[in-house]
């Protein structure tokens, strides 16, 4: 605490502690000023990095960037990407050697979140811009080292945020930004993960708190990230509850993987894994290397996040939000509420009986992942003002890559760096650091009892208004 009021007085005085950010590869664009292609090299060659950050840029990007390194832990896995990919660049077991040997522009992270900040850290000591997957870190010293390092690099961090692209995200912030409903002085929040997406996190690392800092941080900087910048405001306050009481040991039996496992017959959750093809060529077949079980059992007791959540986050704008996640939903979706003092918004997703239909759950996580499918659905914002008839606006978006958002992320990030977006969605280092500061200020008051200032986490100082 006293590090931390010391290093913001510091701050202060030198004046180094600017506002906003550039929130661009700087890097990127010179090399694409020059006429060069963005040399970029990916560490943490899993689901994530291989396909949305590996194979779609190859896949789009190929005319402006070229992939000049990849590096993971399992060399297995490594070999795996690079075929994956269609890429023929080198491949490292170490970070600094690739950084050495290859000289990028660009540093892509998509490792688990725990070791994050070891690689954003070293790639702007060592001269690289960094794009990270959310979140940003897990804890709020490992925040404070990405902040130090991006203020005494000349570099920057990119946080991949998706979700801000989203049109249907976009739609609820225009009509925000706009004053449609006045101040805006309260908001109700609610997501809900079904028995497919939720059950997954708790099959691997992300069911262990020291890998993935819960789901107040791995799941939720996505939805705090949102309503920080819907709000445009900064986190104060959270006072939290939490629990594990579906997973982990409260379940009625466990085994050891559901490939070996006894109870498939009476288990919902059972997952044939050798059934999906991407899964065996990224994880089974590569298990001798470093034992990543991709089909890890959701009742084993090690697993000591929480399933169950539940926030009150006080706003510097004295904003009041209510937020809740659960875990083991029916149905994965969302609702939204906000109170503003001229009138109120409503705004939800996926919720099936307010949709008329009924898909298949395991389908539309299917759907929700894939980048293929680009048919639009059109879906309501609610728009009431007080003391008039409430009006409809209905947004049409993409079905697939996260509601649309993945297209116009990667585009923002490297058909179009550094370019003014009037709605604000490129996100830097400080979106990254207040979003997870929320999760972990969150896992903090559980512990505590009691509610937990923002500013005691590290040295940004909530403001009023975000830029
Ligand atoms: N924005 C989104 O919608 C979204 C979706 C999925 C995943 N993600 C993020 O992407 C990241 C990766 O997730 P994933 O689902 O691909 O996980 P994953 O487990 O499939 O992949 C992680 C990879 O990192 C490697 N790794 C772990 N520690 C390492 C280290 N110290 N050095 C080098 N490699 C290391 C592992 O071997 C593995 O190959 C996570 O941070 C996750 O939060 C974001």
């Amino acid at each position: 605490m006293t590090n931390v009021l010391n290093r913001r007085a510091f701050l202060g005085t030198t004046g180094a502690f600017v506002a906003g950010n550039l929130m661009a590869s700087p890097l990127a664009r010179e090399a694409l000023s020059k006429g060069n292609k963005i040399k970029a090299v990916l560490v943490g060659t899993g689901v994530r990095g291989t396909s949305f950050w590996g194979k779609t840029l190859v896949d789009n990007f190929s005319d402006i960037l070229e992939f000049v390194g990849l590096c993971d832990i399992n060399p297995g896995r490594l070999e795996y990407a690079a075929k994956y990919m269609g890429v023929s660049c080198p491949l490292f077991a170490s970070f600094e050697e690739m950084i050495n040997q290859t000289r990028p522009d660009l540093v892509i992270v998509t490792t688990k979140d725990s070791t994050h900040h070891e690689f954003i850290v070293k790639g702007l000591d060592m001269g690289c811009d960094v794009l990270t997957e959310k979140p940003l870190t897990t804890d709020e010293d490992k925040c404070q080292s990405i902040l130090d390092a991006e203020r005494r690099s000349k570099r920057k961090v990119i946080v991949g945020f998706n979700y801000r692209w989203g049109p249907y995200m976009t739609k609820i912030k225009e009509l925000l930004q706009s004053g449609s409903i006045g101040r805006i002085t309260s908001v109700d929040f609610h997501w809900y993960l079904n028995t497919y997406h939720g059950a997954s996190y708790f099959r691997r690392w992300h069911g262990l708190r020291q890998s993935g800092g819960t789901l107040w941080v791995h799941k939720a900087t996505h939805h705090f990230d949102l309503l920080n910048w819907w709000l445009d405001s900064d986190p104060e306050e959270v006072f939290a509850y939490g629990d594990l009481e579906y997973y982990g040991s409260n379940g009625p039996f466990r085994g050891d993987k559901c490939r070996t496992c006894d109870h498939k017959q009476e288990c919902k959750f059972y997952w044939d894994i050798t059934k999906d093809k991407r899964s065996m060529d990224l994880y089974v077949n590569h298990e001798e290397h470093d034992g990543y079980i991709r089909d890890n059992c959701l009742f084993r007791p090690e697993i000591n996040i929480y399933d169950k959540m539940s926030a009150q986050i006080k706003y510097r704008d004295n904003t009041l939000v209510n937020y809740s996640l659960t875990t083991y939903s029916p149905y994965e979706g969302w609702k939204i509420a906000f109170n503003g003092t001229e009138g109120r918004i409503d705004a939800w997703l996926d919720i099936p009986f307010m949709k008329g239909d009924n898909i298949s759950q395991s389908e539309m996580h299917e759907l929700e992942m894939s980048q293929q499918d680009a048919s639009l659905q059109t879906e309501p914002v609610i728009l009431h003002k007080l003391w008039s008839d409430f009006k409809v606006e209905q947004v049409s978006f993409p079905k697939g890559g996260h509601g649309g958002g993945d297209k116009l992320l990667h585009d923002q990030i490297f058909r179009t760096p550094g370019k003014k977006d009037p709605f604000d969605r490129p996100a830097g280092v400080r979106d990254g650091a207040m979003s997870i500061l929320i999760g972990i200020a969150a896992r903090k008051s559980i512990e505590a009892g009691h509610p937990i200032r923002i500013s005691e986490l590290t040295d940004l100082e909530p403001r009023a208004r975000r830029i």
